[in-house]
């Protein structure tokens, strides 16, 4: 394997995330599996950013329940319903929720303590269907931002196609 994971943690976001895009675009250019493309875009995102936690909630029940897929870091908790914390609400809303401070969240849900901010993406299958959450946690207050959630969206959207 030729790629390895760059570290991009002190790299400008709108680099980090075009890098990160050919590097996910040439392991997965043609990969039509959906879990093995989660896990490796979790490993990418996860190691090259230095997150707390990243990782994908699938949908079990559409609009009922989200459960745990790949991901990196603490363990995570196996089921949340749609509606229910940070990525229950992205899940119900269809829309990206960034948290700055996750403890100014009503209803958060603590997998690891040290979590501080948090991100949640929806990724949207080829029908154009909710199939998953992309859930990334950070040690630091305010982690997330605009550029974030253009990057993530843009990396996950390969699920829709
Ligand atoms: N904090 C999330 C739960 C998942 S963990 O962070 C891995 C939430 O409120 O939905």
């Amino acid at each position: 394997m030729a790629e390895t994971i760059p570290d991009l943690r002190k790299v400008p976001k709108a680099r980090a995330y075009a890098e990160l895009q050919g590097h996910s675009d040439a392991i997965l250019d043609s990969v039509d599996d959906e879990i093995a493309a989660m896990a490796t875009i979790a490993t990418l995102v996860h190691h090259s950013f230095g997150h707390l936690w990243t990782g994908f909630y699938r949908v079990i029940e559409p609009g009922q329940l989200l459960r745990v897929g790949p991901y990196q870091g603490s363990l995570g908790c196996i089921d949340i319903a749609f509606g229910r914390g940070v990525c229950g609400d992205a899940a119900a809303g269809g829309k990206t929720v960034i948290v700055r401070d996750v403890e100014k969240y009503p209803g958060h849900i603590t997998c690891d303590a040290r979590s501080r901010s948090e991100i949640v993406v929806p990724v949207f299958g080829k029908r154009g269907d909710l199939i998953a959450v992309l859930d990334i946690d950070s040690d630091r207050l305010d982690a997330f931002d605009g550029e974030d959630a253009r990057g993530l969206e843009q990396l996950v959207s390969r699920f829709a196609h």
